[in-house]
């Protein structure tokens, strides 16, 4: 079970100043912190963050508030961001539109091996290339081929196979299977599963499904406009959520259940005569208009 503290965010904050008159506060003092080796699922409307969040944590937007911590140390330390950028890979719904044009399929999946000089031809890394190849939904008929040459599904499981093949040991996912079509993303999600539960890998995982979220994740955070309104363990967070925002976002789910079709309650109204005065309340996807 997930114990050391890998990544921290404390009461980060990350202003865009569009003009002089107007700042879009994308992050709004978030904090949180992912245990080594769980999966954290982080969920909210568009645009509340989700993605900022992640690049910020990545190194890739400069805080302009608060501080992220690796591994109990200040990303501000150069030591300490060269670090997790070394231990970190970020998977983007879109990877697979940055591969090199220029390089065969298999010849990208290994590349990161090569920058950091380590042996490609060793039985270790051929079985793991063999593995994740076959997780991600490819094979060897791809392997000598060029990106332009696949289609865009194939080209974001190539990417994904690269960012896995150095065994990172935080992977960023921001909704890296959308582009994906169901059978393959349910292939990429068992194989994220597989490599947290054998290998020990963390992820930060971002997606706007939220039956794969809670599928996935260990523990979940929900953020609205820049904050982290709710955080908890995930069947705990998915039943008894807190917050009204997260009420609202899960009842959002429509879940096929027998046991709740049956306890619908139907609420006649006769237009010829007045009902009075009565209250509602009705969450979203719980509520339906019938003419009878
Ligand atoms: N580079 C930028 N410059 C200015 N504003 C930005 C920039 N990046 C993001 N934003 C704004 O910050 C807010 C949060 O954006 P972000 O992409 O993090 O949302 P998100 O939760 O990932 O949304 P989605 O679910 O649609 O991917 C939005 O209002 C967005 O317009
Ligand atoms: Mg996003």
């Amino acid at each position: 079970m997930a114990t050391d503290t890998i990544i921290e965010a404390k009461d980060l904050c990350l202003h865009f100043k569009i003009d002089e008159d107007y700042t879009v506060k994308a992050i709004d003092g978030v904090s949180l912190e992912i245990k080594d080796g769980e999966v954290f699922g982080l969920v909210g409307e568009t645009g509340c963050g989700k993605s900022t969040t992640a690049r910020a944590l990545c190194g890739m937007y400069k805080p302009t508030g608060g501080d992220i911590l690796y591994r109990g140390e200040s990303v501000k330390r150069k030591e300490t961001l060269n670090r997790m950028h070394k231990e970190i890979q970020m998977i983007f719904q879109d990877s697979g539109a940055a591969l090199n044009p220029r390089m065969t399929v298999e010849k990208i999946i290994l590349e990161p091996l090569k920058i950091h000089h380590m042996p490609v031809n060793s039985a270790d890394i051929k079985h793991r290339f063999d593995y994740i190849l076959e997780k991600s939904g490819l094979d060897k008929s791809h392997l000598s081929k060029y990106p332009q040459e696949l289609s865009g599904g194939q080209r974001q499981r190539v990417a994904i196979a690269r960012s896995l093949i150095m065994e990172p040991r935080l992977v960023v996912a921001d909704e890296p299977v959308a582009s994906l079509d169901i059978s393959i993303q349910a292939q990429i999600i068992n194989l994220f599963k597989h490599l947290q539960n054998e290998h020990g890998f963390t992820f930060l995982f971002i997606a706007h499904d939220l039956s794969v979220v809670r599928f996935i994740s260990d523990r979940v955070g929900v953020m609205l406009k820049g904050r982290l309104v709710e955080l908890g363990p995930t069947e705990e967070l998915f039943n008894n959520p807190v917050h009204p925002y997260t009420k609202s976002l899960l009842s959002a789910i429509h879940i096929p259940d027998p046991e709740y079709e049956r306890n619908k309650v139907f609420l006649e109204y006769d237009t010829e005569k007045p009902l009075g005065d009565i209250m509602l309340e009705v969450s979203p996807g719980h509520f339906v208009l019938e003419e009878i």
